[in-house]
């Protein structure tokens, strides 16, 4: 088995185009589609591949375009493990207003799955043989799956020594949560979400990602800010990196790579402090990327070198 298994349970066809301008009710003359396999879980995976990690990606996957997500996949030459479910695997659509570099994105809610779904996941996990080192679990859930799915998961599928690593938002961010992972990734909207609060200043983002540590939910929060970086806090550790200044040309992925990348350093037993400086550069350098596209590894080891924290 991978060192490294992701988990998408709403994954996605990701369809990225881009219009000069948009206008209501008129055609809109596109560019030619890019199709890209997507959600959060077989983005972790594309770029721990991409980055030359040992990764695999289980899905759930159904319909024509679910068998288009498969071969997608295949296509990158990334071990995924596809679980067929009724359901049509929804296509997600991202158009770039070219005349003033905005991004409008569309997401669609995704079949809905049944329960016996998920247990077919745990199922295919513990049938891999040896427990993954890592067990990344990012995205939204599908319409149908219980709040606490993925808490049910690691604790269905996980050894003591599987690191899980935790990517999602909302009310399933906080189920998850309440069992406790080992690293949690929220942008700061969803520890917005999670907290209720505002948190408007560098102080008390850290209070909020500090109680994460101290309540034992999470033993890492890696706090990403957009633009204005992203903070790490363990029980020990406090690091804040500020963001790279790079040419944005898409948004689309920059968690998920931040991920990526941090969990591929680790896995290569990176320090906490480089995997951490490699999550902001492979961010930033998926930022470089158009649509749907994500981060290049030659971006990613220049850009490694340009990150500082303190
Ligand atoms: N405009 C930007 N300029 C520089 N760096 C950025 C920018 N936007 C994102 N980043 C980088 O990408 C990382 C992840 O971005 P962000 O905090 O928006 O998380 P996200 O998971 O993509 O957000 P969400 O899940 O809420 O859509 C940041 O920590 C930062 O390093
Ligand atoms: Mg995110």
């Amino acid at each position: 088995m991978a060192d490294i298994v992701t988990v998408t349970l709403n994954p996605a066809v990701d369809v990225a185009t881009s219009v000069e301008q948009i206008i209501d009710t008129r055609k809109l003359r596109c560019s030619a589609a890019q199709r890209d396999p997507g959600g959060g879980g077989i983005n972790v995976a594309r770029v721990v591949h991409r980055l030359g990690g040992d990764s695999a990606a289980l899905y759930l996957h159904g319909g024509a375009t679910g068998q288009e997500l498969q071969q997608l996949i295949d296509a990158e030459h990334l071990a995924g493990l596809g679980i067929e479910i009724t359901g049509e695997t929804r296509e997600n659509f991202s158009v770039q207003e070219t005349s003033t570099g905005r991004e409008y994105r569309f997401v669609m809610p995704g079949p809905t799955v049944a329960e016996s779904d998920v247990q077919r996941c745990i199922d295919q996990i513990n049938a891999l043989g040896a427990p993954p080192r890592y067990l990344v679990m990012s995205g939204s859930l599908p319409p149908g799956a219980p709040v606490d799915t993925y808490a049910r998961i690691a604790r269905a599928t996980c050894a003591p020594g599987t690191r899980v690593v935790l990517d999602t938002s909302g009310p399933a961010l906080a189920a998850a949560l309440e069992a406790g992972v080992w690293l949690v990734k929220p942008s700061l909207n969803e520890l917005r979400g999670l907290t209720g609060q505002p948190l408007v200043s560098e102080v008390e983002w850290l209070a909020a990602a500090e109680e994460l540590v101290r309540d034992g939910r999470a033993q890492i929060v890696a706090l990403t800010l957009g633009e204005q970086g992203a903070v790490l806090v363990t029980a020990e550790r406090f690091l804040r990196a500020t963001g790279l200044s790079v040419q944005v040309s898409s948004s689309i992925g920059a968690g998920d790579s931040f991920v990526a990348a941090m969990v591929w350093a680790l896995n290569r037993n990176a320090s906490l402090d480089e995997a951490f400086h490699y999550g902001v550069a492979a961010a930033s350098a998926t930022l470089l990327t158009a649509g749907t596209a994500l981060c290049k590894q030659a971006d990613v080891e220049r850009l490694y070198r340009e990150v500082s924290s303190r």
